[in-house]
């Protein structure tokens, strides 16, 4: 079988347990021997609470699962035998640029060197590695355990193949791979995210809306849908038809986009308003902010059964 290799933080544990949720053989590294105890603890422990739930994934046992994944505290060691290895250290430039230095110097030509990053180009992280063309970056979403899309985004000189056998691998372990054709900052995610968030503190900034409304706007609104559709086939399906749509609503949209503001500050009065709605909502504490995200990870695990009854592509 294939043998994989990550760290172990939040999303290496998060990648751990989709890996050997697909059935694939994992081997989890870190600096800490601790850190790998208390790794292999919480997998346990959230995969026991997953199949109470109804909610593991996969066809394997808990038992079967936790049996795949291995631990090792050094590096040589761990990839030793690797296809592919998942890189999850914290997000910083230099650490990462250490970490695919090291790698660079002891894998072989076929292994995947694939980094987690949220927002480093694959130019700043990958540029003059010797397997430069073996490099690639995997952007998960947490937690990737239930919000299945995964952003792939080569380096200028990353073989096409590289891109190829880590689509197929996304696909094979049951997340929701999407290519991007070149880098660009933020990705794809978070420039939607941006785009839709820097609106959303204007419009609360300016006072149009109260902060608690702006998140229903989503949440009983726009998200409905986009948990299902995008914004493109959206609007196919609100005309008769993409073409029909812009016709329809081409003046409106460019009208309404032209009074959009600069980019926030997100500091300031705007800031502070916006923390105290959100502090009197969810008091930004950990036991409440832990017991709130529980919350949000139900949720999302409930959609991804209900997305998974209605596929109809
Ligand atoms: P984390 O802080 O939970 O985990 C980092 C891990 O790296 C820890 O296990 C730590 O022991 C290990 N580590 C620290 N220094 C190290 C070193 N010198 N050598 C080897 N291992 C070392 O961080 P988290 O949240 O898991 O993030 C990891 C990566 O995933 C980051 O690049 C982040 O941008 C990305 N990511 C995070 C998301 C999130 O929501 N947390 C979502 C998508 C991507």
């Amino acid at each position: 079988a294939d043998i994989y290799f990550l760290f172990s933080g939040l999303i290496g544990r998060s990648w751990a347990m989709v890996f050997a949720a697909g059935g694939l053989r994992v081997k989890l590294y870190d600096i800490a021997e601790q850190q790998l105890t208390s790794a292999l603890e919480n997998i346990r422990k959230q995969m026991k609470e997953l199949e109470e739930s109804g909610f593991l994934k996969g066809t394997l046992s808990v038992e079967q699962q936790l049996a795949l994944i291995s631990v090792c505290t050094d590096l040589k060691a761990a990839v030793e035998g690797a296809t592919f290895i998942q890189e999850c250290t914290p997000e910083n430039l230099e650490l990462k640029k250490k970490i695919f230095g090291q790698l660079d110097l002891i894998v072989g030509d076929n292994v995947i060197l694939s980094s987690s990053t949220s927002c480093l180009l694959p130019s700043k992280l990958f540029t003059g590695l010797k397997h430069v063309k073996q490099c690639i970056v995997s952007h998960p979403v947490n937690p990737p355990y239930f919000v299945p899309l995964v952003e792939i985004v080569p380096h200028p000189e990353t073989d096409p193949s590289t891109t190829e056998r880590t689509y197929a691998l996304m696909k094979k372990i049951g997340q929701s791979p999407v290519k991007l054709n070149r880098e660009i900052e933020g990705f794809v995610l978070n420039r939607l995210q941006y785009a839709v968030i820097s609106e959303a503190w204007r419009l609360v900034g300016e006072g149009v809306i109260s902060p608690t409304d702006l998140d229903l706007v989503m949440s009983d609104g726009l998200g409905m849908r986009y948990a299902f559709i995008g914004p493109l086939e959206t609007m196919h399906l609100n005309a008769e038809g993409m073409s029909n749509y812009c016709e329809r609503y081409r003046e409106g949209m460019r009208l309404v986009l032209n009074t959009f503001g600069p980019v926030p500050e997100f500091s300031g009065e705007s800031e502070q308003k916006i923390n105290q709605a959100m502090s009197e909502k969810i008091p930004g504490v950990p036991k409440v902010l832990d017991a709130r995200r529980k919350w949000r990870d139900e949720c999302l695990a409930g959609l991804s059964k209900l997305k998974k009854e209605m596929k109809s592509d």
